[in-house]
């Protein structure tokens, strides 16, 4: 039952602190890199690697901006093969995270 209490308190917990907490831009970063973004976008967002079509930079554009743009690609609104399979791999959470990471970015 130990097991049990502590899921139950670890997930009241959770559900608690995540609505309050800012967007995370640590975790922004680790996400931006660990799900292979930074292969196309470039280090930072700041340095995409050349492509035909190209890898638009991301860096200057706003967290606003940026979180808009994943949300779209995410739910099918913007349509492009790449990004469409790329935001679908990021929660909610990511998104916002990401956002606020790369909006940092000048
Ligand atoms: C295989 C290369 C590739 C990967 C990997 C990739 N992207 Fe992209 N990304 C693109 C291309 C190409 C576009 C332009 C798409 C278009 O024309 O709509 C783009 C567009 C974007 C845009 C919109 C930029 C703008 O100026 O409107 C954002 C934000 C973005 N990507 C974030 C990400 C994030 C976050 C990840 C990781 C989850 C990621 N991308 C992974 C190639 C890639």
């Amino acid at each position: 039952m130990k097991v049990v209490y502590f899921a139950v308190v670890a997930a009241a917990m959770t559900a608690a602190t995540c609505p309050a907490m800012a967007a995370d831009a640590d975790a922004g970063q680790a996400a931006f890199n660990a799900k292979g973004c930074v292969g196309c976008h470039g280090v930072a967002g700041s340095s995409p690697i050349p492509a035909n079509p190209p890898n638009p930079a991301l860096n200057g554009k706003g967290a606003d901006y940026i979180k808009q743009a994943l949300t779209d690609y995410k739910s099918g609104a913007k349509q492009n093969a790449t990004m469409n399979a790329m935001a679908g791999l990021l929660s909610d959470e990511d998104i916002d995270n990401v956002a606020a990471y790369l909006g940092a970015q000048e």
